[in-house]
């Protein structure tokens, strides 16, 4: 069992990351192996439209750090998404990696992820109602599934601001460490 995290926050030790990790920590007691990616710090350059992975076998020509990111997500069991809330929205780092995604998708919309890979989504947020952004989470689930990344639960942490506001949380700890688990499971 494999499970990999990605972070789109640029605070490495920040709420993002804290419950991804927390996530992660979880599947490791179920026995997995798990590694974690911080998107801020990688050379992700946005998608240029070019349509190269639509040919049959295509994929993505751009050879930038996203490159190894394809074989990373082919190959495991469970993916992690964590961001926290910019403008009401997921960050500009963690766009600039769903915009490469495209690769996995074929010409006619079907993707190439077979049945897709289990897939968690993680946010964090500093206003302190975790219902506000609702429709910006469920428009991203359903952007990560149609992209054969089916998101199967979401975690929130609301009301975080300072890095370690979400320790705070303990509900959300809670719930992303037992996702971890249940993602090994089911
Ligand atoms: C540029 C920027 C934009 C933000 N926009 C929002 C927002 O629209 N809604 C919100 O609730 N919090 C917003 N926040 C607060 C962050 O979502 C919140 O503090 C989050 O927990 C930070 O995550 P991190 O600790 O992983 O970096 C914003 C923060 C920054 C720096």
């Amino acid at each position: 069992m494999k499970v990999v995290g990605f972070v789109g926050s640029p605070r490495k030790k920040g709420n993002t990351a804290r419950l991804v990790n927390e996530v992660l920590r979880g599947a490791q007691e179920s026995g997995a192996e798990t590694k974690v990616y911080f998107l801020n710090e990688m050379n992700i350059k946005g998608c240029q439209g070019c349509r190269a992975c639509k040919k049959p076998e295509g994929v993505c020509i751009q050879k930038d750090d996203m490159a190894p990111l394809y074989d990373e997500i082919r190959n495991t069991d469970a993916v992690v998404v964590g961001t926290p809330v910019y403008m009401f929205q997921m960050t500009g780092q963690t766009k600039l990696f769903v915009d490469r995604l495209y690769t996995f998708l074929n010409d006619d919309f079907t993707h190439k992820l077979g049945e897709g890979k289990k897939t968690l989504m993680v946010y964090t947020q500093g206003q302190s109602d975790p219902g506000t952004f609702q429709s910006s989470f469920d428009l991203n689930k359903g952007v990560l599934s149609f992209l054969g990344l089916k998101v199967q639960d979401t975690i929130v942490s609301a009301g975080t601001y300072k890095p370690d506001d979400v320790l705070k949380n303990k509900e959300a700890m809670e719930k992303a460490y037992n996702a971890g688990k249940t993602v090994c499971k089911k």
